[in-house]
């Protein structure tokens, strides 16, 4: 067992007396209470999981708490700016993005990881970047809508 402080949502945070080969999405759900991210599969295959660590995507089932305690950690629940709507939320909103919305926490993280880096994503450039998160509900033609909708905002305006 190990005490560690993780950086969250840009707080510093103490996770006490946790063994370090715990899945970070364990912490963030039952430690720190941060139940926007999703258990799915558990095996690194559905991305409901996904949060981001130093900006990249990264399953928090399958990464250890311990190695992600050197990193920045951004949640869903970090993803607005002082309740600001992050343009993918704003997005995901006005285009009906979600059916029964189980996985689209992870689906925004890497959205927005996507647009970070790439303010101009093409439709490939959509698709694989959103190739490892998956949506039982088949909603990935408003996911690529949303993500071009976003892109333009950020850009500027549509
Ligand atoms: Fe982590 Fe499915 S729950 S990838």
């Amino acid at each position: 067992m190990a005490d560690l402080s993780l950086e969250v949502n840009g707080r510093k945070l103490p996770v006490t007396n946790v063994d370090p080969s715990t899945p970070l999405l364990w912490v963030l759900r039952d430690q720190l209470g941060l139940v926007g991210t999703k258990f799915g599969c558990g095996g690194g295959y559905c991305g409901a999981c996904t949060v981001q660590l130093d900006g990249n995507p990264v399953r928090s089932c399958s990464v250890t708490v311990a190695s992600a305690a050197n990193g920045r950690i951004t949640t869903i629940e970090g993803l607005a700016n002082d309740n600001v709507l992050h343009p993918l939320q704003q997005a995901w909103i006005e285009l009906d993005v979600p059916q029964c919305g189980y996985c689209q926490a992870g689906q925004l993280m890497s959205a927005a990881s996507l647009l970070s880096k790439n303010p101009t994503p093409s439709d490939a450039d959509i698709d694989a970047a959103m190739s490892g998160n998956l949506c039982r509900c088949a909603t990935y033609t408003r996911i690529r809508k949303a993500i071009h909708q976003a892109a333009a905002e950020l850009n500027g305006g549509a």
